[in-house]
């Protein structure tokens, strides 16, 4: 399937904590041109429902712990992202649902487009359709 795991590159200073840091070109192999974070959610509660045309995205939870639901529309794949040195690379023409496992996680995203509506496929069917259709002409 379209995503990747990463391990964040963290520095671990003895009594002091931690610091994760993240380079474009070097972990990041796409242009950064927006960033957001989702918090405040319901233990439970589902987010997302939809797939990309083009944006690809880094996902990471600098806080607690998020589940990230991915279809590619063969199949099911899921990413705990539970620690705050993990990151998800998702690409294009994958359906995914966050699930909040704890109520105080805070889900970021590194992505590499600006925000557009038209990149967004919000219904499942038509997802299905367009990665059909993405398979054949090689968008997908
Ligand atoms: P959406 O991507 O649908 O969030 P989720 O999949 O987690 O439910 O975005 C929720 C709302 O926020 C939607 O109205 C679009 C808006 N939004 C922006 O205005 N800018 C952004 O960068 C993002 C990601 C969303």
């Amino acid at each position: 399937m379209n995503y990747e795991v990463i391990d964040i590159r963290t520095v671990s200073s003895k009594g002091k904590g931690a610091l994760s840091y993240l380079e474009i070109g070097k972990d990041i192999l796409f242009d950064i041109l927006r960033v957001y974070y989702i918090y405040g959610v319901p233990s439970g509660t589902k987010r997302g429902g939809h797939a990309h045309r083009k944006l690809k995205q880094l996902l990471f939870c600098p806080y607690g712990s998020v589940e990230i639901i991915m279809d590619d529309g063969c199949g099911r794949e899921s990413v705990l992202l539970d620690r705050a040195d993990k990151g998800l690379v998702v690409l294009p023409c994958i359906w995914r649902e966050m699930k909040w496992i704890s109520e105080d996680s805070v889900l970021c995203a590194a992505v590499s487009m600006y925000y557009d509506e038209s990149d967004y496929i919000r219904d499942y069917d038509e997802f299905l359709r367009y990665i059909r259709d993405g398979e054949i002409n090689g968008i997908c």
